[in-house]
Formats: C-alpha cells, sequence, structure tokens
C-alpha cells in the first residue's frame, strides 16, 4: 500500500496532502461515521484505498461505493484493488460532469481524503459546492482532517447551510487526525 502512495506523492505532493496514507483506525472512524451498509456511497480522493477498504468491512457491497480519484495510476491501482466497484479518473472540482450516482440522483454519503486545508478558496468552494448538490438532502459529507481545527471554514458551512460535528479523534494515527460529518441542519432535529 505504502509504494503506490510515495509514488503519487513523489508525481504531485501538493495534490496528495499527505505523507503517508490512512492509518486503520482513522479509516474504520471515517467508515464508522458513514454507517455504509445499503448507503450509496462516491469517495473523493481515494488515494491507495484505505478508506474504501473500511467501508467494505463495515457493511458496504463492492456495486454501493463509486470512487473519484485524480491521480490516473492510483485509480488503475484501485481499480485492480477492488474489482466490482466503480472507479473514476477525474476531478473532484468537475464531480457533476464526472460522476453520475448509478440509482436515483443522488448519493447518501460523500466521504473525502481530499486535502482541503491545503486547497484554493476557490477550488474548495467549487468542489463543496457540487458535493452538496450531488448529495441527498439527509445525506452527510464525512471528511477528516490533521488540523485541530474544522476541515471545513464556519464562513463555508454558512455559505452551504450546513452544520458539522467532530465524531471521533484518532490519537493512534500518525499524525493525529479527527473525523468530521456535515450534514443538513434538520438532520440534527430530532
Ligand atoms: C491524503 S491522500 C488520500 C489518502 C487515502 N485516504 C489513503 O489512505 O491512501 C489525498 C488523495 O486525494 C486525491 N486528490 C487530490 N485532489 C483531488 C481532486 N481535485 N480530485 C480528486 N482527487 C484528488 C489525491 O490524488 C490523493 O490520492
Amino acid at each position: 500500500m505504502y509504494q503506490p502512495f510515495v509514488l503519487a506523492l513523489l508525481r504531485n505532493p501538493r495534490q496528495i496532502g499527505a505523507v503517508v496514507p490512512s492509518g486503520q483506525s482513522l479509516a474504520r472512524a471515517m467508515a464508522i461515521a458513514a454507517a455504509p451498509s445499503g448507503k450509496r456511497i462516491l469517495e473523493i480522493g481515494p488515494g491507495t484505498g484505505a478508506i474504501t477498504k473500511a467501508l467494505l468491512a463495515e457493511g458496504a457491497t463492492p456495486d454501493q461505493l463509486c470512487l473519484l480519484e485524480r491521480d490516473t495510476k492510483l485509480t488503475i491501482y484501485l481499480t485492480e484493488k477492488f474489482p466490482g466497484v466503480r472507479v473514476i479518473n477525474g476531478d473532484a472540482r468537475s464531480i457533476a460532469d464526472v460522476v453520475q450516482p448509478k440509482s436515483g440522483s443522488c448519493f447518501d454519503i460523500v466521504i473525502s481524503s481530499l486535502p482541503l486545508l491545503n486547497m484554493r478558496e476557490a477550488d474548495k468552494i467549487t468542489i463543496l459546492d457540487q458535493v452538496f448538490s450531488i448529495l441527498d438532502p439527509q445525506g452527510a459529507l464525512v471528511q477528516y482532517t490533521y488540523s485541530a481545527k474544522a476541515p471545513i471554514s464556519p464562513s463555508l458551512t454558512n455559505r452551504f447551510g450546513v452544520k458539522g460535528e467532530r465524531t471521533a479523534m484518532i490519537f493512534r494515527n500518525l499524525p493525529p487526525a479527527s473525523v468530521w460529518k456535515y450534514c443538513h441542519p434538520r438532520m440534527y432535529e430530532v
């Protein structure tokens, strides 16, 4: 798993945005936050597939998953590693152009390893705009960060009308990471 990651890192360090793939504990915490069973899931920036593997272990079936990865070599690696999973080589800034959900018009979960904090504000806005437009109104975006701060700033959560909560902190990951889940506010009202 490390070799394809390191080669991708050498090809494009800024795009990869991390020095190691997600550790097992982090990948599991992401999958638990997604509660994947029976959901239509889009994973963006899957890298070497640590989170994909955890989603499958937590009850997702290959046909529920769609992966969108910008690095061509990692896309080939993922296609070979996860038979039956739809893997698309493309840019999350054009999600709506490259990804069509298999059934219905929306995904229930978008799960992201994108290095959002490294990205230009304009790119973040473009990506989040598309993420929240392809998500079911009751769906959620799950994102991790290595920062102590939330991966999406308050000005952007306000802009998209979503609310975030930290669902896990993983001190055992290197570096330590937090998992955040973003939903439309009515999902918090019981
Ligand atoms: C931090 S790495 C992913 C780590 C992954 N969880 C793993 O365990 O390997 C971020 C990934 O996002 C991908 N990426 C970055 N920008 C992207 C974009 N605009 N669209 C799609 N993928 C992108 C990178 O190519 C890289 O594979």
